[in-house]
């Protein structure tokens, strides 16, 4: 497996692969990988030749004074587990290969509307730096297919519909939730939740798949 820092180095790597018609799948990550991103890679193998994952806590979706400094940070147990599932190359670049300038005077992808409610609703500018990493990512990975997790719904809804308004030739594939078995969705953050808050947040899946069920 090809851990990669540089931008130029993917491209030159990726360059090569594709003169060798070989095709490509990209699972973006922020790393701190659980199970629901290890199904990711799986799906993206059955999707294509060749499958790239990057891992980079992009600092442009985290709200000033939020967990961006916190957020866990595993690079070695993420890479060790990329490569016991045989993933072809890892790209985990510094920031300042991202934002090369001042990021926040920095340009910006954004998917009005969509990314206006919900969770956006309460996330000023999250989705805009959602969307504009993963812009620059596809940009430099040029995908065949991405693969997102359904876990964050709204973010895949976002995305397929920036590739599309963007011409990106990529295909956007989504993956369902992986749980716990008290059906929490598993996730990087969970961590901060206390055994109280686990309890709880488990129970609003019990009870919004009980309400969907009696709808139907
Ligand atoms: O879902 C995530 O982990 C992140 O939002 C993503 C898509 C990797 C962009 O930073």
């Amino acid at each position: 497996m090809l851990t990669i820092e540089s931008p130029q180095s993917l491209r030159e790597q990726l360059y090569s692969w594709r003169r060798q018609s070989q095709s490509i799948a990209f699972v973006p990550t922020m790393g701190n990988l659980h199970q629901g991103h290890l199904r990711l890679v799986e799906v993206a193998k059955q999707q294509a030749a060749k499958v790239v994952v990057s891992i980079f806590v992009n600092p442009l979706q985290f709200a000033p004074g939020s967990d961006f400094e916190a957020y866990p940070r595993t690079l070695q147990q993420d890479v060790n587990q990329l490569q016991s599932l045989d993933v072809d190359l890892v790209f985990c670049p510094p920031v300042s290969a991202i934002y090369p300038e001042n990021m926040n005077e920095s340009t910006r992808v954004i998917v009005p509307g969509l990314s206006d409610i919900l969770c956006g609703r309460f996330r000023p500018g999250h989705f805009a730096g959602v969307t504009t990493v993963v812009a620059k990512l596809f940009n430099l990975v040029q995908p065949d297919v991405a693969v997102f997790g359904e876990k964050d719904y709204q973010q895949l809804l976002i995305i397929r519909r920036m590739a599309e308004d963007l011409f990106y030739p990529v295909k956007v594939a989504g993956v369902e939730t992986v749980r716990e078995a008290s059906g929490l969705a598993m996730s990087s953050r969970n961590q901060y939740l206390s055994d109280a808050e686990r309890r709880t947040a488990a129970m609003l899946f019990s009870t919004l798949t009980n309400v969907a069920a009696q709808v139907k």
